[in-house]
């Protein structure tokens, strides 16, 4: 990161597309805008059509007249690069330049995202675009910074593909020798005798080649990075200094090695969509924001969420204003420099039409539009949150779980054991669980500096290279106590399993060798020695040169060790070879914390439904709470809440569904009392 991003205030806004809409609108947004207390649009996001009407021919009079409309109602921008849907004219004149699937079908315009990355038209006309935007707008004050192309993560398997797949595997193999080696090629007559032999994982009659097909996740990341590259150093050679970001996916578009773009972004920024309307919603809320927070180290953004909608399966559930609220005060708390939301006014057409919206289709008389406005007025009573501190993490956490896209992408080759097992579920069990304990958490890659951490979590990891073996093993020996659950390091980088027991690159650091994976049937559970209820997975194991912590209690394992644990000086390595209920794994994490010392942010509010995070500033620590509970709560310590504008000595009350974010004074100690039902 090159270029600071630091607001002054928190961010809140959205998406602007006013090219939608007669510009009697616009003078009605403007007025809106300022009523919900909006400081930040993102402004272009799909609007190549608009600026670029024919190739190479611009337009941008209608940009201009936004831009001068905002700058009089002092709301500030992003302004994106439009390049996430070319206009027809593009694909009509660069037919070579559409992306072609799997299947080998080429697919034509009509909704968006429709290009190949590694065609050179389209990434000189991206180019292009990129540079007349920052020649116009690059300097402009009001220019917060750029939001480059939306969301990246479109895959083409096309020819222009499959030359840079070649050129890419070429700098990382050298030799044909060294890639049909990795590749295991030798198996079903695969080997390839010249480089053009090999082609993008195209569908094929049986299973394909699993190291090819994770080769391929990672050339396309590297080579959406490369186009990402690109088009900054098209905004920097106009001149622009504005901070550069490109808005990351969660959860489902997530196509991308996010790790290895921070040091290309003066930001990390994500889009965040909550997967269920459940309860569950707030955890998945708080594994997005900590994960994105650790991808970037620092404060990050929410550059999108929905105002008012939750996709769960077929349906938009309703997303009552009190938890948008809530939301996006766990983002904040959790780093954000703001709230944004995807977008401000509901389309009333097109393929988003019933995609929610800060202001809905009736209007701004809506509980949405309000909620709206009860967010931008408590954002602007919390600007001093948005200093970051002078030194050290946002969120100080104690706590790490390793997250790599390589795990997912190894999970998502066919035929392993069991083709259930999903690298978020996992993930996310072990996230959910120290969430439930009230732990603030960091996720980390392989490599990172891990030494403040007194547990680290690898909920699985089916391939580990040398280097992370060394990195793990030098965790444990520097007193680290290290947990690793089942089906991590079976193989090496390229999907090769290490034989003589598994996980073969962990055995000696677990002190196990596991001679047989045994799935168990979809409905099956089985019972550890310690109560804990294990599904989808089991393992049969020799006798450990490790502690036994619970053995299987029934079935053909029973007796036999289940969880494990190797002291190695002051640190430890446990190994959970069967997959955990998600009560087993809150159960098992509440008791590691306790035992390694780790206290929760607010250990009297774990289990209230009071969700309590701690965000660092400039001026000292800020503690949020948010009660996602049905009963009200009385909260007691030293400290002002920016909220209410109280001090909260005397106790204050946070009520269900609502929330507090309080200026510490240091060294304060918080007591919890749930209050009985009226
Ligand atoms: C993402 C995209 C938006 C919109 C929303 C809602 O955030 O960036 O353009 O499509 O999803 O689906």
């Amino acid at each position: 990161m090159t270029v600071p991003f630091a607001p002054a205030r928190l961010l809140f806004g959205g998406d602007y597309n006013p090219e939608q809409w007669p510009r009697e609108v616009w003078a009605e947004d403007m007025a809106l805008m300022r009523r919900a207390g909006v400081n930040t649009v993102t402004i272009g996001v799909f609007s190549w059509a608009t600026i670029e009407p024919r190739e190479g021919e611009f337009d941008a009079g209608w940009l201009d007249d936004v831009v001068a409309l905002l700058d009089e109602n002092e709301i500030g921008f992003f302004l994106a690069t439009p390049t996430a849907s070319p206009p027809p004219w593009f694909t009509l004149a660069h037919p070579d330049a559409l992306p072609v699937r799997a299947d080998g079908t080429r697919l034509s315009h009509g909704s968006r995202d429709t290009y190949a990355i590694s065609a050179p038209a389209y990434r000189h006309a991206a180019r292009r675009i990129a540079r007349f935007l920052a020649e116009r707008y690059g300097a402009h004050p009001r220019l917060r910074g750029w939001h480059v192309h939306n969301e990246y993560g479109s895959v083409d398997h096309g020819p222009h593909a499959a030359a840079a797949f070649r050129r890419w595997l070429r700098a990382r193999y050298g030799s044909l020798e060294a890639l049909n080696d990795a590749w295991y090629t030798a198996f079903w007559s695969q080997r390839y005798d010249g480089w053009d032999e090999i082609l993008p994982p195209l569908a094929t009659q049986y299973l394909a080649n699993p190291a090819h097909a994770v080769d391929f996740k990672r050339f396309c990341s590297d080579e959406m990075l490369a186009a990402f590259a690109e088009q900054r150093d098209e905004l920097r050679a106009a001149g622009s200094t504005a901070p550069v970001t490109t808005n990351f996916m969660h959860p489902s578009w997530d196509h991308l090695n996010q790790w290895d773009w921070r040091e290309h972004l003066d930001v990390v920024s994500v889009d965040h969509y909550l997967d269920t309307d459940g309860a569950d919603g707030e955890a998945h809320a708080a594994y997005a924001a900590d994960l994105t927070r650790s991808w970037g180290g620092g404060p990050w953004l929410l550059m999108e969420q929905a105002a008012a909608g939750i996709r769960d399966g077929a349906r938009h559930a309703f997303k009552e204003p009190d938890r948008v609220i809530r939301n996006s005060l766990g983002y904040v708390a959790r780093g954000s420099q703001g709230a944004l939301f995807f977008q401000w006014r509901a389309s009333a057409g097109g393929s988003e039409t019933w995609h929610s919206a800060m202001v809905p289709h009736v209007g701004p008389q809506s509980r949405t539009f309000e909620g709206i406005t009860e967010l931008g007025a408590l954002l602007g009573r919390l600007q001093e949150v948005a200093a970051p501190p002078h030194d050290g993490p946002v969120v100080e956490s104690d706590v790490a779980v390793l997250w790599e896209a390589n795990g997912r992408w190894s999970l998502q080759t066919p035929h392993l054991p069991n083709d259930d097992l999903d690298y978020t579920i996992e993930v996310r069990s072990v996230h959910r669980a120290l969430w439930r304990a009230g732990a603030a958490v960091d996720f980390v890659r392989p490599g990172a500096d891990v030494d403040r951490y007194r547990v680290l979590f690898v909920p699985t990891l089916m391939a580990l290279d040398d280097g992370t073996v060394a990195w793990l093993t030098r965790y444990v020996e520097a007193g680290g106590h290290l947990v690793v659950g089942r089906f991590t390091g079976v193989a090496d980088e390229h999907q090769r399993v290490v034989a003589g027991g598994y996980p073969g690159r962990l055995r000696d650091l677990l002190g196990v060798r596991v001679t047989e994976h045994l799935p168990l049937a979809p409905d099956e559970t089985q019972v550890l020695s310690d109560g804990s209820t294990v599904d989808q997975w089991t393992e049969r194991m020799d006798p450990p040169q490790a502690d036994v912590l619970a053995t299987y209690a029934e079935g053909r394992l029973a007796g036999l060790p289940a969880v494990t644990r190797r002291h190695v000086g002051g640190g430890s390595a446990t190994y959970v070879s069967a997959r955990l209920v998600q009560e087993s794994w809150d159960a098992f994490v509440a008791a590691l914390l306790a035992e390694r010392g780790v206290t929760p942010v607010v250990p009297e509010a774990v289990g209230t439904g009071l969700e309590a995070i701690r965000r660092r500033g400039a001026e000292g620590t800020y503690l949020f709470l948010l009660n996602h509970g049905e009963t009200s709560v009385r909260v007691l310590g030293k400290g002002h809440d920016l909220i209410t504008d109280t001090p909260t000595d005397p106790g204050i009350t946070v009520p269900a569904g609502g929330y507090a974010v309080i200026r510490e004074t240091p060294d304060a100690t918080w007591s919890v009392h749930p209050l009985p039902s009226p």
